[in-house]
């Protein structure tokens, strides 16, 4: 397969050396991407910036805010046979960064933000599905969702109203964190968990999902 990778957690700049970004390390996206080269996939890895050592054998783009996310996903999707969202992207970024460093006045400020695309809802609307008229591959997209509470319910929300074929569901102490507890979903299937799992081993896991759900496009 072509496998499309996001990883890392945005930067949404407030003037040129401020942002708000999350504490994503990016440690999941480049397992992944680890694992599917070591299956002998094809991996683009998008990632914004992080302390991880790039896979040496994968096409990566460097990208920083989640608008520039936004578009390299959308000009390397149409080639890719999955795409997997692992990425920590921004829900808001600041409506006017200011072009130049903001000085400090002493009183209270006010950032006014805006939100950004959902790429994966993006992606599950314009992802090819399989059809018998014509003989295409059907692209397969994989999400994760990061819940505090009510894991599975909202999870499984999210798998429904952004079209997904595999919802990955961790909570926030999954972030930077080297093992982590995952549950995961795929439409018409029964949840599968795994848990204290090294993110290489879910990373396996969850790439191995993806082959199997790849070959039922040939039947
Ligand atoms: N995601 C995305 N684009 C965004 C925000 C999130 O593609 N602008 C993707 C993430 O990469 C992840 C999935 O959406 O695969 C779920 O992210 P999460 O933060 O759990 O949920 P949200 O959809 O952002 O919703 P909420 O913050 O309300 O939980």
């Amino acid at each position: 397969m072509r496998i499309l990778i996001t990883a890392g957690g945005t930067r949404e700049y407030i003037d040129p050396v401020r942002f708000i970004s999350n504490a994503s390390s990016g440690k999941m996206g480049y397992a992944l991407a680890r694992a599917a080269l070591k299956a002998g996939h094809k991996v683009t890895l998008i990632t914004a910036l992080t302390s991880q050592k790039p896979p040496g054998a994968a096409k990566l783009v460097n990208v920083e805010t989640a608008a520039q996310m936004f578009e390299a996903v959308k000009k390397h999707f149409s080639r890719c046979d999955c795409l997997i969202m692992a990425a920590a992207v921004a829900d808001y970024t600041p409506v006017r960064p200011a072009g130049t460093k903001i000085k400090k006045t002493g009183k209270s400020m006010t950032i006014k933000l805006k939100p950004t695309t959902d790429i994966l809802k993006w992606a599950g609307k314009h992802k090819k599905v399989k059809s018998k008229k014509v003989k295409s591959k059907r692209q397969i997209v994989v999400g994760f969702a990061l819940e505090d509470k009510a894991i599975r319910v909202r999870a499984q929300k999210k798998l429904k109203d952004k079209n997904l074929d595999m919802i990955v569901a961790n909570s926030p102490a999954a972030i930077g964190a080297d093992k982590s507890n995952i549950q995961i979903k795929i439409p018409n299937s029964s949840w599968v968990k795994i848990q204290n799992a090294t993110k290489a081993a879910i990373a396996k896991k969850i790439i191995c999902l993806t082959e199997k759900l790849h070959l039922t496009t040939f039947k």
